[in-house]
């Protein structure tokens, strides 16, 4: 088959999205399948010219694999363009990876499913007021725009002072911001695979910070974090996690893949959902791969099944009608 790789984007996680494509790739490639590659710059330039968005246009295409990080990307814009010139596509679609990039939507959505998600309030640049995340929380709290990855525009602050200068700074990445209580504790990742019918969770992984959290240096430049595969956790709580990761993807309407993170308070036990990331990171280093090779399904089987999975998805869609 020809795989269209979209690769590179309109985000802060451009170079590792780069090097995720760099293994995806290569296992496509080793699966006999013929990789075009698209290298979006981070202006949002596409090379080659941009796949167009009629049905039909994009000739020679078999199947489209973005793998896109963060902003333009993962979250709904290109799964969009791909609806649009009806072409199969790996990873969740336009709604499910808007909904999980939005971090507010997606507790929104998960929380009224019964899951437990870390407690929150939402404040809007322009309207930002301290004074009311002190009557609800107490110190630390994490801040957070409410649309990035990578840890960008994330602070932890500890009082006050620190805490109107992190709204501040999580205000010039997004227009929704979010306040969380700190969830002391472990940090447990979950791998999940597969389309509505089918969606099945890894073996989870912790992630071991070397930094007081996992921010953009501990994950891409300090390389000092530490991973666990398997996690060190009693067998009642892995098949919790797995649980929980897979009915979380279900309630946002996750297909093909997602790895789903959660933190686990120390003091309670207690597992919370953070967030889902609907295209994992696919580097050497990634996790999302490297749990479902310790489950037993290795990189070059694990593409292979997200290609299928994009294809059967692609084939569902036909029985539906468009028009009168
Ligand atoms: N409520 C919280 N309690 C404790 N730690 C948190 C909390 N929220 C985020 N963190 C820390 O910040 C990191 C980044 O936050 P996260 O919500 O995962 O954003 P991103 O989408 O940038 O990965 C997490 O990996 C974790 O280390
Ligand atoms: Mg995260």
């Amino acid at each position: 088959m020809r795989v269209a790789v979209l690769q590179g984007g309109r985000s802060g996680e451009h170079e590792i999205s780069l090097r995720s494509a760099k293994s995806v790739s290569a296992a496509l490639a080793a699966n006999g399948h013929e990789v075009v590659p698209y290298v979006i710059s981070l202006e949002g330039r596409w090379s080659p010219a941009p796949l167009l968005p009629e049905p039909g246009a994009n000739p020679g295409i078999d199947v489209v694999f973005p793998v896109l990080h963060g902003t333009f990307g993962e979250d709904g814009t290109v799964q969009g363009l791909l609806e649009l010139a009806d072409l199969p596509y790996v990873g969740p679609g336009v709604m499910a990876s808007a909904l999980a990039m939005d971090k507010e939507l997606l507790k929104r959505v998960c929380a009224e499913r019964g899951l437990p998600v870390t407690e929150y309030v939402t404040q809007y640049r322009g309207a930002l007021d301290p004074y009311a995340i002190e009557a609800v929380f107490a110190y630390p709290v994490f801040v957070k725009p409410a649309n990035l990855g990578s840890s960008v525009g994330i602070s932890k602050a500890h009082d006050h002072a620190e805490l109107v200068a992190a709204l501040e700074f999580a205000a010039r990445y997004d227009w929704k911001i979010l306040i969380e209580r700190t969830i002391v504790g472990r940090e447990l990742e979950c791998a999940v695979l597969g389309n509505y019918e089918s969606a099945r969770a890894s073996t989870p992984c912790e992630i071991l910070p070397s930094r007081e959290f996992y921010d953009y240096e501990d994950k891409y430049l300090l390389d000092a974090a530490k991973t666990e595969l398997p996690a060190n956790l009693d067998p009642l709580t892995t098949a919790e996690i797995q649980r929980l990761a897979v009915e979380a993807y279900l309630a946002c309407n996750c297909e093909g893949m997602s790895r789903v993170d959660f933190l686990m308070e120390a003091s309670t036990g207690r597992l919370y959902l953070n967030e889902i990331n609907t295209i994992p990171g696919f580097t050497s280093i990634s996790m999302y791969p490297k749990m479902w090779e310790y489950s037993g399904v290795p990189l070059n089987a694990l593409v292979e099944e997200l290609i299928q999975l994009a294809l059967a998805r692609h084939e569902r869609k036909k029985a539906t009608q468009f028009t009168r």
